[in-house]
């Protein structure tokens, strides 16, 4: 079912909404903090009516998110994304859930706004990248530690990684991987900070990172792949030294924070961090989240253990014994949210939401917020709302909503749920 033919003349005053559910819909009625009016439109999921609100809720030309946020990672929604719900839907001191936890960004927002935050992801890299972020060690720290560190021995390493780095740059790798692991379980927040920091710039395509030109860090290409682009861009892997690249990036990761975060990250940066699937969460304790922010694996559309088979690499991990959900029909990806919803409506208070956000997929063909109500429906989550949030709204709103194949626009469709229990 598209919106569009599910469209119904709906007097949605005659639903009663809780009051914070009821104040989420008057703001986002009267929305025009950035010039345009919201466009409104009322669909029905088995009878029931949900509201659609499309404006430019959040926008990239607001204050940028916190420099901690600035880790890539594929299909990663911006901070203003969950900020827009947590501040709106949660009190200080309320638990906020990201079971599709990815670089941590919920988790990571939920913190810096005085929230307890707690996330599951199904990849080990996951934690590796957000636990170092909710509790981050001073630049004087990491200095010190880097300095400690004996970069220059020899270790065994794989040869077919001279397709990235110089030979200089590969055995200061090789020692940061052996000194990490042999630290493991007994290292401190500041070896975890340069384990974290050392992954994101494996890759990329910029003297930023340790290897040749390449694509984007959250997308490391085969060592095939990398011959032919070394090949077609006549390139050979020059020295990057190791420690000044992971300080420089510290210092950039470091730069925003304040008295008032260090504060945040002292009461809530030790934060429940599990690796595991989405649809079992056991040790999360039933009733305790007041809100949820996620995003899911979609359709396929991400390759998220060939992107990060280097990352993994690094960390000691095998890839693909990683059980990262791929699904290519929209039934079976639509039973996988059922499951997640079911857990979800466990770990949730009575009265708490879930903002789940969606994209386009197969070229927008399939809008999956329309099987998200129903798959929560299955799992008792009441559809409060869909909020459609587009940038350079102006250009790209039609007469509905947005025009899903307007190439390079950013919008996020989230569903917004509530646990009635
Ligand atoms: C769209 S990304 C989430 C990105 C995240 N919102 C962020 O800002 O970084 C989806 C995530 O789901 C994870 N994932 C895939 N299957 C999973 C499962 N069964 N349980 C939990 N996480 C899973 C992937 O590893 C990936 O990190």
């Amino acid at each position: 079912m598209s919106l569009t033919q599910s469209k119904f003349a709906f007097d949605l005053s005659s639903v009663e909404l809780p009051e914070c559910d009821q104040q989420l819909v008057d703001e986002l009625t009267g929305f025009k903090e950035f010039g345009t009016k919201t466009i409104c439109e009322t669909i029905s999921h088995n009878g029931v009516p949900v509201s659609v609100f499309v404006n430019e809720f959040w926008t990239s030309r607001q204050r940028a998110g916190h420099s901690l946020h600035e880790v890539s990672y594929r299909a990663c929604f911006k901070p203003q994304l969950p900020k827009f719900f947590i501040d709106r839907l949660t009190v200080e001191g309320d638990l906020v859930l990201d079971p599709f936890l990815g670089r941590g960004t919920t988790a990571l927002e939920s913190v810096l706004l005085n929230r307890r935050a707690a996330g599951t992801d199904v990849s080990p890299l996951s934690t590796v990248l957000t636990t170092p972020r909710l509790n981050p060690p001073s630049i004087d720290e990491v200095r010190t530690r880097l300095d400690q560190i004996d970069l220059k021995t020899k270790t065994k390493t794989r040869e077919d990684l001279l397709t990235f780095y110089h030979a200089d740059t590969l055995r200061e790798i090789g020692s940061l991987r052996s000194y990490l692991t042999e630290r493991n379980g007994n290292g401190d927040h500041v070896d975890a900070w340069i384990r974290m920091v050392a992954t994101n710039r494996l890759t990329g395509h910029s003297p930023g990172f340790f290897s040749v030109y390449t694509l984007p860090p959250n997308q490391a290409v085969t060592i095939d792949r990398q011959k032919l682009i070394n090949a077609k861009r006549n390139q050979t892997p020059e020295y990057r030294d190791v420690k000044k690249i992971i300080l420089k990036k510290s210092r950039s990761l470091l730069k925003d924070i304040t008295a008032e975060n260090q504060a945040s990250f002292a009461q809530f940066g030790s934060a429940q961090l599990i690796t595991g699937s989405a649809d079992s969460m056991k040790s999360i304790e039933s009733d305790s989240v007041s809100l949820v922010v996620t995003s899911p694996p979609f359709l396929n559309v991400v390759q998220y253990a060939t992107d990060n088979w280097l990352r993994c690499w690094f960390n000691g991990i095998d890839a693909d014994s990683v059980p990262i959900w791929k699904y290519t029909s929209v039934k079976k990806w639509s039973n996988a949210m059922t499951g997640v919803f079911k857990e979800l409506a466990r770990v949730l208070k009575p009265g708490g939401h879930v903002a789940f956000e969606v994209g386009e997929v197969r070229n927008g063909e399939v809008r999956l917020e329309d099987h998200v109500i129903p798959a929560a429906q299955k799992a008792d989550l009441a559809p409060v709302l869909v909020l459609v949030n587009a940038q350079e709204f102006t250009k790209t709103a039609n007469c509905w909503g947005i025009d899903n194949k307007t190439k390079g626009t950013n919008t996020n469709r989230v569903v917004v749920l509530r646990c009635d229990k």
